[in-house]
């Protein structure tokens, strides 16, 4: 296995804050690697930082062995490296399949000079946008509500959409950070399962964020725990569960 996400000796900080403290952690190709950590402990800021909206202070980020360091989000979306986003304000009113056929890659239609010289080519990829969107929202069990308006969603269906919406571009390594959050036990089973099925049948690579500890066993091997911005340890989740350093760092006592 080879690490397709490498996080060398990261230091990010807000004003005297020093909230990414020499951070260096490794994803391999085709894990599902979890992380974990106290509130404020820098997971969503390194995840910021991975996905390229927000710049590092020193340190390196390699993906694929290409060194990204501070490339923007949008450079690092085309090369497959993305993170899920919120239905954005603006999209709640288009249906849940036109937000997927929304995804920017490849959509010849958008391309001024596709549109005037080859408006047959634009028709056909629009067709082929569409029929990839309906796959896709069968994929994640949406079919039923594919044509309600996105806002009106529960918000375990608009998490699956997100995810959807991965899977309209060639993603090779998808970010999650906290999707569990409010989402009930039926659509989270969903969930976890078409991550599993990314995972096993396209080959997707996920570094997830979660506070669901039911959801990182299930899902994750390794688990990465994060304390005050560096990498406190790793390992199997039953590695992790037994570490009296953990432990400490969660409930602020050691195990009896
Ligand atoms: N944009 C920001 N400006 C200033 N401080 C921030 C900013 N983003 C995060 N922080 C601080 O950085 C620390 C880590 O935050 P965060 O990465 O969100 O932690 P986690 O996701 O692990 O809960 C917290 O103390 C938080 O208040
Ligand atoms: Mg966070």
């Amino acid at each position: 296995m080879s690490a397709i996400i490498d996080v060398r000796h990261v230091n990010k900080a807000f004003g005297g804050l020093q909230v990414i403290n020499d951070c260096s952690i490794q994803v391999e190709q085709g894990s599902i690697t979890g992380l974990i950590g106290p509130n404020g402990a820098g997971k969503s800021t390194l995840f910021n930082i991975i996905a390229g909206a927000l710049p590092l202070d020193s340190g390196q980020i390699v993906f694929d062995g290409e060194d990204i360091t501070n490339q923007p989000a949008n450079t690092l979306f085309h090369k497959g490296l993305l993170r899920t986003f919120q239905i954005a304000h603006e999209f709640s009113n288009m249906t849940a399949l036109e937000n997927l056929m929304m995804v920017p890659p490849r959509q010849a239609g958008e391309n001024l000079f596709s549109t005037w010289f080859k408006p047959g080519l634009v028709r056909l990829e629009e067709a082929e946008v569409r029929r990839r969107a309906l796959e896709v929202i069968d994929f994640v069990g949406l079919h039923h509500v594919r044509n309600e308006l996105a806002g009106n969603l529960s918000g375990g269906q608009k998490k699956l959409l997100e995810l959807g919406r991965t899977m309209m571009t060639d993603a090779k390594v998808v970010l999650l950070d906290e999707i569990a959050a409010g989402v009930n036990r039926t659509l989270l089973g969903d969930l976890v399962g078409n991550i599993e099925r990314l995972n096993r049948e396209m080959g997707y690579t996920f570094l997830v964020i979660e506070h669901d500890m039911d959801m990182i066993a299930r899902l994750c091997d390794p688990v990465i725990v994060l304390a005050q911005g560096s990498v406190m340890v790793q390992g199997t989740i039953e590695e992790i569960q037994n570490n009296p350093e953990v432990i400490e760092a969660y409930f602020g006592s050691p195990a009896a």
